[in-house]
């Protein structure tokens, strides 16, 4: 298929979706797009963030609208960046530098997962420093630390502590597809593979991915995906503060007790997040947590946002709420999985336009004046903000 047509069917998230179902072999779409449980929780963060109303302003001039923003002594052109996501290359060949270039290009940070499938160096020079290492704790404590060196010593001024995946929560699908890291390779996976030659002979050409973090790492070189990190507490929190002297977010926090407990711990930003809808699938929507975390913490505190954005007036609405930066995970994937680096290129457009669009509309010029103003009333009131 001609790449540049392909790209130009891409009008939505949803496209790329449709899109990148078709071109990536069903194992590979099914890890990205799937969910815990009954996967009810992915759609519901998406539905929840919908079901909030903007208030429609007019006669405002607003011909100047600006969507910088600064975050965590940063300024980025736009206020989002890119989730940590394990393993990008498995969605298609190269994905890994797709992000960092699309980053760098926007001048937005890209959260390097400890998962991978580049190391946290290359990253690092492939986007010019434009990005984050998120970081798990499994068993081996002493990993997790090896990992903050490696990132100190490379340049990195922001960690990000993921806590929300104390135990692996069922992911149906990838059960039934048989998906493990690295390939099972039997019948079923073969077939998948060979109906989809254009992934399978780049990932031949390009290699077949590894968590490359392990494989570059003097304690740890095996990445055992279901190994429990449920020894994780607040005494890791503590020494992971101890450790790392740069900028700390905690990610993965939905309790408003819990997150005025981790501020007290003296991190520098929290990220209200169920995942994405991959751990507890019984969870609340991530966008029901925010304000009420927003409220907890008081107004200046730094706060992260992410679960189910699929568009530019996501993020204005969560900024509406209480968020002062926010991440987006599947819609790149899926940008990708559809056009590799031009998908990708138009689902950051599309954000981008949205963005400016829903700003005008609701009357304002400068996306560091979006409060909770912009917020219809009786949404106010339901969310508790
Ligand atoms: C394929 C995939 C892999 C992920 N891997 C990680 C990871 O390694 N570390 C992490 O903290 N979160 C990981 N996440 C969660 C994302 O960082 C983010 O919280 C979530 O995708 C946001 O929801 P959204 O996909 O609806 O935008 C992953 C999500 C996906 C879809």
């Amino acid at each position: 298929m001609n790449n540049n047509l392909t790209s130009k069917k891409i009008h939505s998230v949803e496209d790329a979706r449709s899109l990148a179902k078709k071109r990536m072999p069903k194992m590979m779409f099914d890890f990205v797009d799937g969910a815990s449980g009954d996967e009810k929780l992915c759609e519901s963060n998406s539905k929840a963030l919908d079901q909030i109303r903007l208030q429609p302003r007019v006669l405002r001039n607003i011909e100047k609208r600006k969507i910088k923003k600064n975050f965590l002594g940063s300024e980025y052109d736009q206020p989002f960046g890119f989730a940590p996501m394990g393993m990008c290359n498995l969605t298609w060949p190269g994905a890994d530098k797709m992000l960092a270039d699309e980053c760098r290009a926007n001048n937005i940070p890209m959260c390097v997962s400890m998962a991978s499938s580049t190391s946290l160096e290359k990253m690092y020079d492939l986007s010019q420093g434009n990005c984050w290492l998120q970081l798990y704790n499994f068993q081996d404590e002493e990993f997790l630390m090896e990992l903050l060196d490696r990132a100190h010593e490379k340049g990195y001024k922001v960690a990000i502590l993921t806590v929300d995946v104390p135990i692996q929560f069922r992911r149906a699908k990838d059960n039934k597809n048989g998906f493990t890291v690295p390939f099972n390779l039997g019948p079923k996976q073969f077939f998948d593979f060979a109906t989809h030659p254009l992934w399978s002979i780049g990932t031949l050409m390009y290699g077949i991915p590894k968590p490359m973090n392990y494989h570059t790492s003097k304690k740890v070189k095996k990445f055992v995906r279901s190994e429990s990190r449920g020894s994780t507490d607040w005494n890791t929190l503590k020494r992971v503060r101890e450790k790392w002297k740069g900028k700390l977010i905690i990610k993965g926090v939905m309790s408003p007790e819990d997150a005025t407990k981790i501020k007290d711990e003296g991190v520098d930003a929290i990220q209200v997040s169920n995942h994405g809808g991959r751990q507890l699938d019984s969870a609340t929507t991530s966008i029901e947590a925010l304000p009420l975390i927003r409220n907890a913490l008081g107004k200046d505190f730094p706060i992260i946002f992410d679960s189910g954005i699929r568009g530019g007036s996501d993020i204005v609405r969560a900024l509406g709420l209480g968020a002062d930066f926010t991440m987006v995970g599947r819609p790149l994937m899926y940008g990708i999985g559809a056009d590799g680096a031009k998908g990708l290129r138009r689902i950051v457009d599309i954000i981008k336009e949205e963005l400016s669009t829903t700003l005008g509309l609701v009357g304002l010029n400068d996306i560091k004046d979006v409060s909770s103003d912009i917020i219809a009333e009786r949404f106010i009131r339901e969310f508790k903000y």
